[in-house]
């Protein structure tokens, strides 16, 4: 059937396979995506929502961006535009149930073709190899500097290296101690290639980069629930252990200003609120942001992530800095941030020492 722009709907359906690349939390993949006359429908599945390590839904905004960003690059390949508008229900995502599927009557961003392509220079190709590596990561220069410019209201700060090894075991200590979050965590682990799912969704022991031995002797802790709640049990007291002594303790100094990196550089988007939304409109968000906002910070991200890839570098997130209530007042306040700026995400980036291994997708089966 031809759409709008003589567009089909097979090519409506390629370029979702495809944006069913982008990156989200733990491998969610928390959008379900229709094609409808001529419109790609994007509604969000209750099911793979994180209501315990992401109850602002700070992470599915971004990943929805994401999503949006990847799909308005293989469209514009075609050389057709997206024009994307959000429905009110992405306003009250607090109203979605915990679990199930998507409710196809509720999407929460309409994409409609347009005659005029969106001005990317990236590429279909970037689309599917662009990759996190969670392994070492070399020096790189500033990945700002050549980087697609970012909204007037999203900035991306430095944080230097002392203090982010400091937040990050405050992160991965918060994570550890709250059993509903580390739970969710350990739910979406597949450490074995005899995990029923695999091959569509979730962190394999490959992209974490596990050396066998361990995903062997963690895979088990993961599926037996013996095994899984002392495992988490056992997770959470040094988590407390760790969280209680560095919590209290000052970040170590910096390093002189100037100093060369000797490792990744770490990089925060910071959103700012004021003076851009009415403050009824920011009061009302869980994040201080109209939910739309935080999509489109999400599409910044991800053109940030793909401008890494080009540059032959690699990017490993650490959400767990701005999860942790004691992990970003500390990173608050090294930055210097003020009331009204929000950090969204933070990662590190830097020259890759190993290839990253491809994660697992639910759209690539039929690919
Ligand atoms: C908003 C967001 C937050 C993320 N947070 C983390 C994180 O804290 N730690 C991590 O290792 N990966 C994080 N990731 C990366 C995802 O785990 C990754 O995108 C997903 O597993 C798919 O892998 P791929 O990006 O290599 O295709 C995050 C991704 C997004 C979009």
């Amino acid at each position: 059937m031809t759409a709008t722009h003589g567009v089909t709907e097979d090519d409506l359906r390629r370029w979702v396979r495809l944006a069913g690349r982008a990156p989200s939390a733990h491998n969610t993949q928390p959008w379900s995506v229709r094609v409808v006359d001529g419109r790609i429908e994007v509604g969000v599945v209750p099911g793979r929502m994180l209501c315990a390590g992401d109850p602002s839904s700070r992470d599915l905004l971004l990943a929805l961006g994401a999503w949006v960003e990847s799909a308005v690059v293989v469209a514009a390949a075609d050389g057709v535009g997206l024009d994307v508008t959000p429905t009110p229900v992405l306003d009250r995502l607090d109203d979605l149930p915990v679990r199930g599927p998507a409710d196809p009557a509720h999407a929460v961003l309409v994409l409609r073709p347009t005659a005029s392509p969106a001005a990317t220079p990236f590429t279909p190709a970037d689309v599917r190899e662009r990759r996190v590596n969670r392994g070492p990561l070399l020096p790189a220069p500033d990945l700002r500097a050549g980087a697609p410019e970012l909204p007037a209201w999203l900035r991306m700060l430095q944080v230097d290296d002392p203090a982010m090894r400091r937040l990050v075991r405050l992160g991965t200590a918060w994570t550890a101690s709250r059993p509903a979050v580390a739970a969710e965590l350990v739910r979406w682990l597949r450490l074995s290639p005899a995990h029923p799912r695999y091959t569509r969704d979730g962190m394999t022991d490959r992209m974490l980069q596990l050396p066998a031995w361990a995903a062997r002797v963690a895979a088990p802790l993961t599926r037996r629930p013996a095994l899984h709640d002392a495992a988490l049990r056992v997770a959470g007291l040094v988590g407390r252990a760790v969280e209680a002594v560095d919590r209290t303790r000052p970040l170590p100094p910096p390093p002189a200003p100037g100093a060369p990196l000797d490792g990744p550089q770490h990089l925060v988007l910071v959103a700012q609120t004021r003076g851009v939304h009415s403050a009824t409109e920011t009061l009302d968000a869980r994040l201080g942001l109209p939910p739309a906002d935080v999509v489109e910070a999400g599409r910044a991200l991800q053109r940030t992530w793909l401008h890494a890839h080009r540059a032959g570098l690699a990017v490993a997130p650490h959400s767990e800095v701005v999860d942790s209530p004691h992990a970003v007042a500390a990173l608050r306040r090294r930055l210097g941030l003020r009331r009204s700026q929000v950090a969204l995400a933070v990662f590190s980036v830097g020259r890759p020492t190993v290839p990253a291994p491809v994660s697992p997708r639910l759209t690539d089966e039929t690919a």
